[in-house]
């Protein structure tokens, strides 16, 4: 990212610039964040007007450690508002969007006492024989020769793990079911013809939504019922929330139980898939390191999937994986908005207004990561930065609860890949990003599936990757 023209302090843009600025920012955020970063600095903002009742409010961009130590350890102020449009009142739709990403207050704090359980270590550890086993199983379905779209396979894989761990305990087809129908139901929420066009009629998207949500309310209801019913005490962690109290003895509702499995499901799977598939495509475009990480893997592992007691030989796997998760972040950006007045930089803002603080823009900041476009895992080997310097998974008390899951399964997943297959990515291939809630590959990732006979070869692909990456010549 070149050196930006810094016009900190400088107005709001407003008006026609601010509602295209507004739009582009949604379906394409990242060349906004930079542009508004290489014109105006750091923080940068906009006026968003009310059509009704004429009333401006400011989104605020801000970026680097800074500010997102001040958004992030005050989430009094800077309050959640989740990631899904909030849907009627008393709808299903508005039910099944509530998790822990859109409380605050109290009740966050009560909800994450009740779902952090679930993330503690040791039942992670649990979790990894069934990531090896759906690894496995979508391994042994390859064949080598072949092409396949790495980023449909990484989705499909990410589905099965998020739907087993979740609520797969008794019957995985039907786990699986419903997790692809929340899927739909979260890429219906985010387009941005609902997020832009929220009318309830016969036919529109928004309708659709709203359909969809009762739907899967209906399905998650039933299970939650079953497992009531039949005193089901199984792994799966809706089992193990259905069963958990809290410090005072209370449970979580039936309501807030939907809510917060639907909202674990949607955080999960995503978010797992783009973490495997852009680190797939950086391994594919850098051989010499991808060399160095198989003779890493072969001398722990032999080949064999890795036991969790192994994981932390693995000191290249996890430096691969941070280089890849601070180079193109699932998450690209967050959101919160401001619940009493408060100065942010040069900006007075109002109850109301929003605030953008940017893991992307974070991680590519120059000062923090010198050459920040190139793919080097090597540099963990003498950075240590901040934790508001380096938040793939957020910062402060609303940290994604995930992320020891998720190192495991990144970990488990790409060692059995890497050992039984070489992938290259197909000549010519066309690698743009496409923004929707996490960050994928537009035209999906097309590889080669070649046996593990270390022929490392480099194709270049097309595309606006070379804006995140620097990949060499093309
Ligand atoms: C590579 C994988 C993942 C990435 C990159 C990721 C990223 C993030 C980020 C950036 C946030 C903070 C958002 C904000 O500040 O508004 C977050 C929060 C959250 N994540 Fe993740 N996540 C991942 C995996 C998971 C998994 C596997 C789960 C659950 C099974 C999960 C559940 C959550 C929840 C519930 C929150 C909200 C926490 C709260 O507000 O208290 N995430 N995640």
């Amino acid at each position: 990212m070149s050196t930006p023209l810094r016009q900190d302090h400088a107005p709001p843009l407003r008006g026609l610039k601010a509602l295209t600025t507004a739009f582009q920012f949604m379906s394409d955020p990242i060349p906004v964040m930079r542009s508004m970063y290489q014109e105006r600095g750091l923080i940068s903002a906009f006026g968003k007007v009310n059509p009704l009742s004429r009333h401006e409010r400011l989104v605020v961009m801000a970026i680097g450690p800074e500010y997102n130590r001040q958004i992030l350890s005050a989430p009094d102020i800077f309050r959640a508002g989740g990631i899904v449009v909030q849907g009627p009142q008393g709808s299903a739709h508005q039910r099944i969007r509530f998790g822990l990403i859109s409380m605050n207050a109290e009740q966050h704090r009560q909800q994450r006492q009740l779902v952090m359980p679930l993330f503690h270590k040791k039942r992670v550890e649990g979790y990894g024989d069934a990531i090896v086993e759906l690894t496995a199983q979508m391994l042994d379905s390859w064949r080598e020769g072949e092409q396949r779209d790495i980023w449909c396979d990484m989705q499909a894989l990410a589905l099965r793990v998020a739907s087993m761990v979740l609520f797969g305990g008794s019957d995985t087809e039907e786990a699986y079911q419903i997790g692809q129908m929340m899927k739909e139901w979260l890429s219906m929420g985010c387009s941005l013809r609902v997020q832009f066009f929220q009318v309830n009629a016969p036919g529109t998207p928004y309708r659709r939504l709203l359909d969809h949500a009762e739907q899967v309310e209906a399905r998650v209801r039933a299970m939650i019922e079953h497992r009531r019913r039949d005193g089901i005490d199984g792994r799966d962690m809706l089992s193990i929330l259905v069963h958990a109290r809290d410090t005072n003895g209370t449970a979580m509702t039936e309501d807030e139980l939907i809510g917060q499995v639907n909202v674990l499901f949607g955080a999960a799977h995503e978010t797992n898939a783009s973490a495997l598939t852009w680190t797939l495509l950086l391994l594919s475009q850098h051989p010499r390191i991808m060399a160095e990480l198989l003779d890493e893997l072969e001398r722990w592992l032999h080949g064999d999937a890795p036991r969790i007691d192994q994981l932390h030989h693995l000191a290249l796997l996890e430096r691969v994986i941070k280089e890849s998760l601070r180079l193109i972040p699932p998450v690209v950006w967050s959101t919160r908005i401001v619940d009493q007045p408060v100065t942010l930089g040069p900006y007075h803002l109002a109850k109301g207004s929003k605030v953008i603080y940017s893991q992307y823009m974070t991680h590519h900041l120059p000062e923090l990561y010198p050459n920040p476009e190139r793919f080097d895992p090597d540099r963990w080997l003498s950075t240590e930065p901040s934790p508001y310097a380096y938040l793939p998974f957020g910062g402060g008390p609303r940290m994604c609860i995930g992320y020891a899951f998720s190192m495991t399964m990144l970990r488990i997943t790409l060692a059995m890949i890497l050992q039984r297959y070489r992938l290259s990515l197909v000549p010519g291939a066309r690698i743009d990003r496409k923004y929707a809630v996490t960050l994928s590959p537009k035209y999906g990732m097309p590889m080669m599936v070649h046996k593990q006979d270390r022929q490392f070869t480099k194709e270049i692909p097309r595309g606006n990757i070379h804006e995140m990456v620097d990949l060499g010549t093309h």
